[in-house]
């Protein structure tokens, strides 16, 4: 069959595209990526030239686009990775975020009832629950947890998931959601918490972490979510949501402290700055249901993904401090530069 991976330049796109690749490899894989600041087709280089592979330039905003990628490609089945996906920076400036993350979606989703399809299946995230309290960790989010966004990029991936289900409940779209927790590992972009510690560690840099570092994420390794999806699209029931989650809540100083560790740094270079504005206190996902329907588990221990996630850094520099030498140094001026140090 044929996939289109919109998104696919991107962190877990990529990761996606390598998997199936791997994994199935009698499938052709169309890649539809706008290469934001946050796509890089550097990191497609090793598929570029596969024959099952194809790589297209362009915007999911642009309908006449889609109706031209829909006509050649007839994709069976969509998986709709695109997305401005970095909070801070939808805190800064919302206005994208609601175009591609919402307005998009509907494009896409348009085409895939002009064109017809098997599957649309929209990558969500745990952030469109809100968040717990620190002091019950009794509490998790299940598929019935209400909607409840925080941020403006919760909030414009909560837009999108209602749309998705609207699609399936009106037009009979079949359509399936996912809702992961924090991903990590390799090719994630050094404005995440995991990469710029690494980087910043790694640079001798002081290593930001906002208030007191209290605030806990629940984080999976990135191919563990691939593996999930992939499942989802095979086997997942149609109309659908599942959450994906490996049980593995941390708090934020306590990575940036075995990041320390694992580099050889000292722990004078954690800096405590300004906290984000509406800060999400906790996310924890339960993953009972994927894993009793459809047998899905994480394998990959944190100690393992993270231990493999540095060394990845270490081992590719020329790709993150390519993109930490270039007009990010803009960006981390603009978002740190300004952030007041807090006294330990
Ligand atoms: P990313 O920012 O690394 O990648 C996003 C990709 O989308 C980039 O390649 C970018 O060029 C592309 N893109 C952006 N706007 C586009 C547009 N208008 N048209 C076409 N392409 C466009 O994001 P990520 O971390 O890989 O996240 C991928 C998806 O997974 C997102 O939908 C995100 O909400 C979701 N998600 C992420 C996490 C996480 O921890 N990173 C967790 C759960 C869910
Ligand atoms: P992030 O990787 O941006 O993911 P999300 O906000 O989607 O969970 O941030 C993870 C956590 O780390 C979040 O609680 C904010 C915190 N954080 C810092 O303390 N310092 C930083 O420089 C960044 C980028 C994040």
């Amino acid at each position: 069959m044929t996939i289109l991976v919109t998104g696919g330049a991107g962190f877990i796109g990529s990761n996606f595209v390598f998997y199936e690749l791997k994994s199935h490899p009698d499938d052709r894989i169309v890649c539809l990526d706008k290469l934001t600041y946050a796509g890089n087709l550097e990191t497609l280089a090793p598929v570029m030239n596969q024959p099952n592979f194809r790589f297209v330039k362009g915007d999911i905003c642009d309908r006449d686009l889609l109706d031209w990628l829909f006509q050649e490609e007839h994709p069976d089945v969509v998986v709709h990775f695109a997305a401005e996906s970095h909070v801070d920076r939808s805190i800064e400036d919302p206005d994208i975020f609601l175009r591609t993350n919402i307005l998009g979606t509907a494009a896409l989703l348009d085409a895939c009832r002009t064109h017809g399809i098997a599957r649309f299946h929209q990558v969500s995230t745990d952030e469109v629950y809100g968040d717990l309290p620190l002091d019950r960790p009794d509490l998790l989010f299940t598929e019935e947890t209400p909607i409840h966004a925080s941020s403006p990029y919760s909030s414009s991936k909560a837009s999108a998931d209602l749309i998705v289900m609207a699609y399936h409940r009106t037009f009979g779209l079949p359509v399936t959601v996912s809702r992961c927790s924090n991903n990590y590992g390799p090719y994630q972009f050094p404005e995440k918490l995991i990469p710029l510690m690494i980087a910043n560690a790694l640079a001798d840099k002081p290593l930001p972490v906002y208030g007191e570092g209290l605030n806990v994420r629940d984080w999976l390794y990135v191919e563990d979510h691939c593996k999930a999806i992939d499942l989802i699209i095979r086997q997942g029931k149609v109309g659908e949501v599942y959450n994906i989650g490996g049980h593995n809540e941390m708090r934020n100083i306590d990575i940036v402290r075995l990041i320390c560790q694992a580099l050889g740094k000292p722990e004078s270079l954690i800096t405590h700055v300004t906290d984000r504005k509406g800060h999400d206190l906790r996310y924890a996902i339960d993953p009972a249901k994927i894993h009793r329907e459809l047998g899905w588990l994480p394998e990959t221990s944190f100690r393992d993904g993270i231990r493999q996630t540095i060394q990845w850094y270490l081992d590719n520099k020329p790709w993150w401090e390519h993109i930490v030498n270039g007009e990010y140094q803009a960006y981390y001026e603009k978002m740190y530069g300004a952030r007041e140090t807090l006294k330990g």
